[in-house]
């Protein structure tokens, strides 16, 4: 039986690195990205690594939540027409951004890091839980250590500082892992989160090296602050994408859940803030209110 893998993000960086890897590992794999052209190349690539399963690419851009469900549709009747299994969902998507932008009016680095990763995971537990046992990996940052632990609303007010932003958007990404691995505890769906550690890729050559990424005490030290950022994003993507590819395939994870691997492959301690109950709780109602996967949730 095929065993079938969706890395988001696919196409590029530790995204490309981690489709290979699961291809590697026998996985036949979709990877979604913007680009059809890098999407095309990823797919050589994913062929050349593992000519039995062919991969595929999904053209998304996961920055709409419009197109997000409509890839949901097609990956559900992918797998409802082909009969084959999703065993491993990878949530690879991440931006930052240096200035504050809205997407349909929500600010964008909570759209692209936390609510579209979790849309799709919503919209396809019908499919993930069919094919179970399965794995969804979301993709985390050590960020979620400079973000503002609120989450009464979007955004905290004051004012924007991307990185900052990034952090706690990927931090509602990462209360949202640990309370969805509760949730579906006995269903056979397990998940993950994955922390890259840094690499040299598109996100980290084209942010980290402005300044108005950071708060204003933060950049009273810039040149430290941006020294300590290069040495921690100099690495390759290939070795970043080793937590997501141990977090999808290791045996030893076998019928464990909710459980974080590191940078160093290895499980770690959740980020404590990540494991408060009512930062899970208003992290799923700003989720529901602003991507709703049932009409009742919209209202
Ligand atoms: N790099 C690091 O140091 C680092 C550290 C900690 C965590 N992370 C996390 O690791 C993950 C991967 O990061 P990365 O550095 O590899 O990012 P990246 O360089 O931006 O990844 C490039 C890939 O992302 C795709 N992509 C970007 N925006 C997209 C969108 N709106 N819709 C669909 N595809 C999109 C690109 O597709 P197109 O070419 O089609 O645009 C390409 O496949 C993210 O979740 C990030 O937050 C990274």
């Amino acid at each position: 039986m095929t065993k079938t893998a969706v890395v988001t993000a696919g196409t590029g960086g530790i995204g490309l690195e981690t489709a290979l890897g699961l291809a590697a590992a026998g996985f036949a794999v979709t990877v979604v990205g913007r680009d059809s052209e890098r999407g095309a190349r990823a797919v050589e690539r994913i062929n050349a690594t593992d000519p039995a399963h062919p991969g595929r690419f999904l053209p998304a851009d996961l920055a709409s939540l419009d197109q997000v469900r409509a890839l949901a549709d097609r990956i559900a009747a992918h797998h409802a027409a082909s009969g084959e299994s999703l065993a491993v969902l990878v949530n690879n998507v991440g931006a930052m951004f240096p200035e504050r932008r809205t997407l349909d009016g929500v600010e964008a680095s909570f759209v692209v890091n936390h609510l579209s990763p979790y849309l799709l995971t919503e919209l396809l537990l019908p499919t993930l839980t069919a094919g179970a046992p399965s794995r969804v990996v979301n993709v985390t940052s050590g960020a979620v250590g400079v973000a503002r632990r609120t989450f009464d609303a979007v955004e905290p007010p004051g004012g924007y500082y991307g990185f900052h932003w990034y952090g706690r958007a990927k931090l509602a990404n990462l209360a949202y892992t640990l309370d969805l691995a509760t949730r579906l505890n006995g269903t056979g769906v397990s998940v993950f989160a994955a922390d890259p550690g840094g690499a040299a890729t598109v996100m980290t050559d084209g942010t980290l090296t402005d300044p108005k990424i950071v708060s204003p005490a933060l950049r009273l030290l810039w040149p430290l602050v941006r020294r300590k950022f290069e040495r921690s994003t100099s690495g390759p993507a290939s070795v970043a994408a080793k937590p997501s590819i141990i977090a999808a395939t290791d045996s030893a994870l076998t019928d464990r859940t909710g459980v974080v691997i590191g940078p160093q492959m290895r499980p770690i301690a959740p980020f404590r803030a990540a494991t408060d109950h009512r930062l899970a709780e208003a992290v799923r109602r700003l989720s529901q209110a602003h991507a709703p996967t049932t009409a009742k949730e919209g209202t």
